[in-house]
């Protein structure tokens, strides 16, 4: 069985992840699937905090004596407003924590997590420590019950590391001792998890090129209509007011910022520091531990090279910068490859006209050749033929395709693969037709979560003319089949091209 280096069979969790979402697009269609938004759904919420912080702020009172009364006045003298906005606060607060968590797991099964994607890891654990520790201070800054929990469990924890000597522990010991200042640390602490967060995401998406910041609007609505649910029906309250004469009572926990502290009981503070240090230690640098070899980089033709920028326009991962003409052609810019970035998907190739692209595993003119071979082979046979283009990251058929590209039960059709569909140049889908095929099915990844982010998204754009390069206007597009799916969705795949063979005329 032929295959592209870059298909690997799903594992089961990436199967069962896939299956689930394979579930949730029949229900929302790929267009308004939320698992393919919560890099988005992320930052929408983060904008949520923001402005619903700065009504917060002004009615807060950063001092021991007015704290509380300042969030209760809120809470109940204001509930209709102030209150509604403390629960659009608190709830996003709890929303963001999910769709990061989620946004990372999945990119964690379905393996989209390493080489090039490192820094993008990275800096979101630190997004999500730095949200965390925000958080537990944003819940002291309330000085219920619950924030005198937080504050001498994490004074504790704080006092541990030798650095930070005793002052801490005294202010929050002693009722006279609780001085003004700790609430303007508190405040500082909190405003300074927004500044890291905004600074972590600009990193976050600086290999990113063109990343979806914004949820469709539907979903946007949805998502503010259930905070603002939410925050009706079950509004964030305090609990009593904190005093540090006696110990804290019984208090509302939320698990998704304070899940550490019952870790307490069990744990000394310098345990429960090493578990923290060495959890986010190999989270972090799981793409290394899991690392496979790369694939080899994308290499440019300079000579063939007319300086167009349609491959810099292209490229998810921004690997291509163009630089002034270095070989005295009569051109101003040439393409170079920054090779760290570069994540062989091949979708430049797709966008360059000149031949000036080529993966050292499957170069243009070995591609072509292969087209070519297949659909002159294929051309002989009895009825309508199809040459089919097959992304290895979408619906692969797996269990059917045999050696030179047949498919079992598919006598009439030929399959190429592409590490990427975007890799298909708009030449390349003409050569079936020079060469007596019937018809073209392109099988990739489901809309909306292409492998490399928008390889199936150009292609579309080409087929329908509105993206350089275009697809030649003269091939008559009802010869050209779509099928847009995912890796768990072989059958239906299949199925689509049986049906795109049946009706081809
Ligand atoms: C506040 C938290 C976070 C926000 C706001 C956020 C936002 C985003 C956005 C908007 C994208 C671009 C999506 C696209 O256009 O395809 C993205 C990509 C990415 N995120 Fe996050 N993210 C967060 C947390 C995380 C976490 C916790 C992880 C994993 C530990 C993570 C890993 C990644 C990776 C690997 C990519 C690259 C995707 C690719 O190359 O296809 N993110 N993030
Ligand atoms: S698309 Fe091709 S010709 Fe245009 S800049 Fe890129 S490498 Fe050069
Ligand atoms: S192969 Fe993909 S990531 Fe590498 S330069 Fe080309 S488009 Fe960018």
């Amino acid at each position: 069985m032929e295959r592209a280096k870059t298909y690997r069979k799903p594992g089961v969790t990436e199967r069962l992840w896939l299956g689930l979402e394979k579930v949730l697009n029949l229900l929302t269609t790929s267009a308004y699937n939320p698992f393919y938004y919560l890099g988005a759904i992320s930052i929408f919420f983060l904008w949520i905090i923001f402005i619903t912080g700065i009504y917060l702020f002004v009615f807060y009172s950063i001092s021991a004596a007015g704290a509380y009364n300042s969030v209760q006045y809120l809470t109940v003298n204001q509930w209709y407003l102030g209150g509604v906005i403390r629960s659009l606060h608190r709830y996003a607060s709890g929303g963001l924590v999910i769709a990061a968590l989620t946004h990372g797991l999945r990119h964690y099964v379905l393996d989209r997590y390493k080489h090039w994607r490192w820094v993008s890891w990275v800096t979101g654990i630190g997004m999500v420590l730095v949200i965390i520790v925000g958080g537990i201070f944003g819940y002291a800054l309330v000085w219920d019950q619950r924030a005198q929990f937080i504050a001498i469990s994490l004074s504790k924890m704080i006092e541990s590391v030798p650095v930070f000597g005793m002052p801490m522990s005294i202010s929050f010991a002693r009722i006279e001792n609780l001085a003004d200042q700790v609430f303007y640390l508190l405040l500082a602490v909190h405003f300074f998890a927004i500044i890291a967060v905004t600074v972590l995401v600009m990193i976050h998406l600086g290999r990113v090129a063109k990343s979806v910041i914004n949820p469709p609007k539907v979903m946007a609505y949805g998502l503010v209509a259930v905070l603002f649910l939410l925050s009706f029906l079950r509004p964030a309250v305090s609990s009593g007011p904190a005093n540090l004469k006696a110990l804290p009572q019984a208090m509302p926990f939320d698990w998704l910022y304070m899940f550490m502290f019952p870790l307490m009981r069990y744990m000394t503070e310098h345990e429960l520091w090493l578990f923290i240090v060495a959890l986010v230690l190999i989270v972090s640098i799981i793409p290394w531990l899991t690392a496979e070899k790369k694939n080899p980089e994308v290499q440019v033709t300079k000579e063939n090279c007319t300086g167009c920028e349609l491959c810099r326009e292209d490229c998810p991962y921004g690997a291509i910068q163009m630089i002034k003409r270095t070989d005295g052609m009569p051109y101003e810019l040439e393409a170079v490859v920054v090779n760290k970035r570069c994540a062989s998907c091949g979708i430049c190739m797709g966008a360059c006209d000149y031949k000036a692209l080529n993966l050292p595993d499957l170069t243009e003119d070995a591609l072509k050749a292969e087209i070519e071979r297949l659909s002159t082979e294929l051309a002989g046979a009895q009825g309508k033929k199809v040459v089919v283009f097959n992304c290895a990251k979408g619906a692969w058929p797996d269990g059917v395709l045999e050696a030179g590209g047949r498919v079992k039960g598919f006598d009439w059709a030929r399959i190429v693969t592409l590490q990427c569909i975007g890799m298909l140049q708009p030449s390349m889908l003409s050569i079936p037709f020079e060469n007596g095929i019937d018809g073209v099915f392109i099988s990739g990844c489901r809309m909306g979560d292409c492998s490399f982010r928008s390889g199936n998204e150009w292609l579309v754009g080409r087929i329908n003319g509105y993206r350089t390069p275009v697809v030649k206007k003269s091939l008559d597009r009802s010869r050209i089949g779509t099928a847009w799916l995912s890796a768990v969705e072989k059958d239906a795949m299949l199925k689509e091209l049986g049906q795109f063979h049946k009706n081809l005329k």
